[in-house]
């Protein structure tokens, strides 16, 4: 295999040769890399080191586990860059052998490990604090092995966000053993029916969760659990899935907690049928402290896609904590009227006296805990 030197963070590493940069698909190439992740893997970086200071850990003491490693890109910047031991794996021979020859370029040879197997043979065998699961498509085959063997902290990727989103319905309820639906705020849909399948994989192995940090981008989904070990702990994380309801005629929606609801069949606005998504995650998906400690380490480390990276993350603290989100243009055209500055909708529906604010899954979404019925005579005043 043909290689070249490329840069990023602080380290530089081989990846496969691309003759034709413009036709080049990471995933034919003999070992995947992806020049485009790399704001995928600054925001890792960042969120690895704002844990260990925001949980007062010992950097020294922790085993990171880039699963699906192929050049080992991942494992290498979070070994330079944040210090920890690291174990990359990859069951392609061409990657292994290549993370080998990225750790002697990086003189990492004594403070990182490599291996060539299933990732869910690995995940069964051995345990680690940082699981990072960056596989190509969708992580669910591998959530129970990483549920088993993570003790601190599950970073998740997922790429097959058509099926999460309710775009490929049966793929989406095969893969994930719940039911999406394909409504205007169907990317925050995708990330909670994501974490809904890691939630009750991790309650399997008695561990609950607090999520951290969620960003849909592009065309993945990337989310970041904090791991709390305990029965009764899961029970807690457990109680926070649930159901949407979704009004397709006029836009309602309704959030119910628990695995068995009962849920009304009519919407009660506009007396059309309403539609249940999940099970899925209701609880938080950001945590504004850990964002902030995030956004210092963005701040100082100045990656290559700091700028990027600093937008999604700061959207993602200011985001409050409602289920779903609004999207301006499509209430507006239901209401036959123009739309405004997103910024200024925000702040009227503040004014007003609701919670609201913009959301990273959407540049014309908004969240607010206002109903249908007011935002819609919100907006008849503000347009
Ligand atoms: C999306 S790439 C990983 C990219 C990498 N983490 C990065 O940031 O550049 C997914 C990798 O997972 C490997 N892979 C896929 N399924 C696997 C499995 N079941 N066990 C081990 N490796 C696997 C593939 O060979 C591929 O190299
Ligand atoms: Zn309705």
């Amino acid at each position: 295999m043909k290689t070249q030197i490329i840069s990023e963070g602080n380290i530089s590493i081989n990846v496969p040769l691309s003759d034709d940069t413009s036709n080049f698909l990471p995933s034919s190439a003999a070992v995947f890399y992806n020049p485009q992740t790399e704001l995928n893997r600054d925001i890792t970086t960042a969120v690895v080191s704002a844990f260990i200071s925001y949980k007062e850990l010992d950097p020294c003491s922790l085993l990171y586990a880039d699963i699906m490693s192929a050049t080992g890109i991942r494992g290498i910047r979070i070994a330079t860059e944040v210090g920890l031991k690291c174990h990359m794996n990859d069951w392609s021979l061409a990657a292994y052998q290549l993370m080998q020859d990225n750790l002697r370029v990086n003189n990492l040879q004594a403070q990182c490990s490599v291996s060539h197997q299933n990732a869910n043979t690995l995940m069964h065998q051995e345990s680690f604090d940082i699981v990072d699961l960056d596989p190509f498509g969708s992580p669910a085959p591998y959530l129970d092995s990483s549920a088993r063997c993570v003790r601190k902290l599950l970073c998740i990727t997922a790429t097959d966000t058509a099926p999460l989103c309710g775009a490929h319905l049966a793929s989406g309820i095969r893969k994930y053993s719940a039911y999406p639906l394909n409504t205007e705020y169907h990317k925050e849909m995708g990330a909670r029916i994501l974490l809904g399948a890691a939630v009750r994989a991790l309650a399997l192995h008695d561990k609950g969760v607090k999520v951290l940090l969620t960003h849909a981008t592009r065309h993945y989904v990337r989310s970041y659990l904090e791991i709390i070990q305990g029965a009764s702990v899961a029970d807690k994380t457990i109680e926070k899935m649930g159901y949407i309801s979704h009004c397709f005629n006029c836009g309602f929606r309704q959030w119910h907690f628990g695995l068995v609801p009962g849920l009304e069949q009519e919407c009660p606005n506009c007396h059309g049928p309403l539609n249940f998504a999940g099970p899925l995650w209701l609880g938080s998906i950001q945590d504004p402290g850990f964002c902030q400690v995030v956004l210092d380490q963005l701040d100082d480390r100045r990656p290559g896609k700091w700028k990027q990276a600093v937008k999604i993350v700061a959207f993602c603290q200011e985001e409050i904590d409602i289920p779903t989100y609004y999207d301006q243009h499509w209430l507006c055209k239901k209401q036959k009227i123009s739309p405004g500055p997103i910024d200024e909708l925000v702040s009227v529906l503040k004014k007003e006296g609701f919670a609201s604010s913009r959301t990273h899954f959407s540049g014309t979404g908004f969240k607010t805990d206002a109903s249908i019925v007011e935002i819609k005579k919100v907006l008849h005043r503000f347009l």
